[in-house]
């Protein structure tokens, strides 16, 4: 079973957006997902529950309240949706959960400081330190041609740590979430550029270069 989670202490950053993203991708992909909502805020669990019966199931979890239980045991990929400020103990045990972790950071200076110190807390852990778990960074919420975006872009650079993609600013993804649908799944003319975006980030988790080598 694939293990992807997507987490970043900072509130806001797009975790869940990320997360239920991905879930489609796999889903469509004929796998069989699962989506384990750690957050007790619970959009991942929301998002499932408008989500259309013609489209490809996806497996919901409470895992906020029950961890892992209920996983069904021919599952392919599991998507973790953290919760925000993720700390010491909590921090360990929900990294023990996955192979791989998202990072996603907003072009601000309020969320660039968070995500430093927060990375900076990631590093410090056995389970980074043994090489049980891989990490990627991934803009969010970027807008081209602004200073903003350009001091992200260098600061996720400067990161020894994948920078795997940035992801633009767009209502797609409000509206996606609305109706319980994906960016994958939003109608080409409206999403392809998002798809491009996300091209290298599905390459990268798709590869081995996202697992842990430990
Ligand atoms: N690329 C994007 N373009 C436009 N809006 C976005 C984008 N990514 C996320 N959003 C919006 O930003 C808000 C926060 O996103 P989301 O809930 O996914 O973040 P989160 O990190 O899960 O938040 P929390 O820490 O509260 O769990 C939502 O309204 C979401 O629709
Ligand atoms: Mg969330």
């Amino acid at each position: 079973m694939r293990t992807i989670m997507v987490m970043n202490a900072k509130g806001g950053c797009g975790k869940s957006t990320i997360a239920t993203s991905l879930a489609t991708y796999y889903a469509n992909e004929d796998m069989s997902v699962a989506l384990a909502d750690y957050d007790p805020q619970c959009s991942s669990l929301d998002w499932l529950a408008v989500r259309p019966a013609d489209r490809p199931a996806i497996d919901g979890l409470p895992a906020f309240r029950s961890g892992l239980r209920g996983l069904k045991r021919d599952t392919d990929v599991l998507i973790i949706d953290a919760p925000a400020r993720v700390h010491d103990s909590e921090l360990k045990e929900l990294l023990k959960r996955a192979e791989t972790v998202l990072v996603p950071v907003l072009p601000s200076p309020i969320d660039m400081r968070a995500a430093a110190h927060f990375i900076n807390e990631v590093q410090a852990t056995s389970q980074y330190e043994n090489k049980e778990v891989r990490l990627g960074l991934v803009g969010n919420r970027v807008k081209g041609n602004t200073n903003i975006a350009d001091e992200l872009e260098e600061f996720l650079r400067k990161i020894r740590m994948p920078y795997v993609g940035s992801l633009r600013e767009t209502q797609n993804y409000n509206r996606a979430q609305a109706r319980g649908l994906g960016i994958f799944e939003m109608p080409p003319y409206l999403a392809y550029q998002d798809w491009e975006m996300w091209d290298p980030v599905m390459k990268w988790l798709n590869s081995v270069r996202s697992l842990p080598q430990g």
